[in-house]
């Protein structure tokens, strides 16, 4: 029997202030650990790995079981959803993720929600496994990218730096582009439905490239897809916490997290602690160390977990990076971290 009660980021969420604050890093499953190297040799490519549930999962506790996290965070792939569309997506050794781009109206035609339940299904077994092998007490978060970021991969074909293509296809043909938003809001809200039926206690909507965009077009591409999104969700599951992360919002956040209902904000590396601390009434905030302080370690880290934690003490926060831990951090800076959130 599950005792939800007692999983800490779920208090938080629920509005209660907590000392010390419970602790989860953005990617904190991945190529900084030796076992998840290990497991990932076994799996093949990337995708493999994602769509396989007994390795997804075991890369999703080996977190947990080193550093006893408050939550593990499903391992899979914000692109997982473009590939499930039948988009063909793949992941080039030491390049990144490559898709065969969709940058106009009639391109949509190439996607076909019919066939994203079988993939979903895959990740929901992943999801259900992980529920089974988890600690009663560490909460399980289920995500997908937020229909913006997702949109920008699927329009370069590519990570890029300026997400050039999709804000021009967004400003050249503002309606054929609403239409990939609309089907992305779809099929993403069913996905995370899935994920929440299959044991996940709370979901986050990663929205890695909010930033690069101009307020009216932030409030038409990321904050109401993301309502949409939030409001879809409360409706089949009013008890689960949404956490909503447009890295980049800077000043945009408090008019987002008004318009979204999102429970909770993540908070980037550049938002400064005084703007946490004013969201703080309005929504429960998450970060926002910066990745590569982890890398370095030793005092300058120290310094910066006590200043955040001190900023945000009698607040409901979640302790977190203000993007994902990066390949070349060292696991003992990580048990480290864990140690000065809770010491
Ligand atoms: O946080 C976790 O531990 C859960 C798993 C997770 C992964 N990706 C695993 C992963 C999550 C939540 C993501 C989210 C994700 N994926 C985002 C949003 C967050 C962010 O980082 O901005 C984005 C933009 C992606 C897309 C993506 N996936 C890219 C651009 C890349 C290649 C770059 C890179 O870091 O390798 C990935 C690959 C990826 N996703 C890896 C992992 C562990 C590395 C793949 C490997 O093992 O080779």
């Amino acid at each position: 029997m599950d005792h939800p009660t007692k999983r800490t980021i779920l208090e938080v969420l629920a509005g209660r202030a907590l000392k010390p604050p419970p602790v989860w890093l953005m990617r904190q499953a991945g190529r900084y650990l030796p076992e998840y190297r290990a497991v990932r040799e076994t799996a093949g490519g990337f995708l493999d790995l994602c769509y396989a549930p007994k390795l997804a999962a075991e890369v999703t506790l080996q977190p947990i079981r080193r550093f006893g996290f408050d939550a593990a965070i499903l391992f899979a792939d914000i692109l997982l959803v473009p590939d499930a569309l039948g988009q063909g997506v793949r992941f080039v050794e030491g390049e990144g993720p490559r898709l065969d781009p969709v940058r106009s109206a009639s391109d949509l035609g190439r996607l076909d929600p019919g066939k994203t339940s079988e993939k979903f299904a895959i990740v929901a077994e992943t999801v259900a496994r992980v529920r089974q092998d988890l600690p009663s007490e560490t909460a399980l978060i289920g995500f997908c990218g937020s229909p913006w970021t997702v949109a920008t991969y699927m329009a370069g074909g590519r990570g890029s730096p300026d997400q050039a293509d999709a804000r021009l296809w967004a400003y050249r043909d503002a309606d054929g582009f609403a239409r990939l938003i609309e089907l992305l809001v779809e099929v993403s809200v069913a996905y995370l439905d899935l994920q929440i039926c299959a044991g996940a206690d709370c979901v986050q909507l990663f929205d890695s490239w909010a930033g690069s965009l101009p307020e009216d077009e932030f409030d038409r591409w990321v904050t109401m897809p993301t309502r949409t999104m939030v409001a879809a969700l409360k409706q089949k599951h009013p008890g689960v916490p949404v956490i909503g992360f447009p890295r980049g919002a800077g000043q945009k956040a408090e008019r987002y997290i008004a318009e979204t209902g999102v429970d909770a904000i993540g908070c980037d590396t550049a938002m400064p602690l005084a703007l946490m601390q004013d969201l703080a009434p309005h929504a429960v905030v998450q970060g926002n160390l910066d990745p590569l302080l982890l890398v370095a370690g030793g005092a300058a880290m120290a310094e910066r977990v006590g200043e955040i934690k001190q900023a945000l003490a009698g607040q409901p926060h979640i302790f977190n990076l203000g993007h994902g831990i990066v390949p070349q951090t060292p696991p003992e800076h990580v048990a480290e971290l864990v140690k000065l959130v809770r010491g």
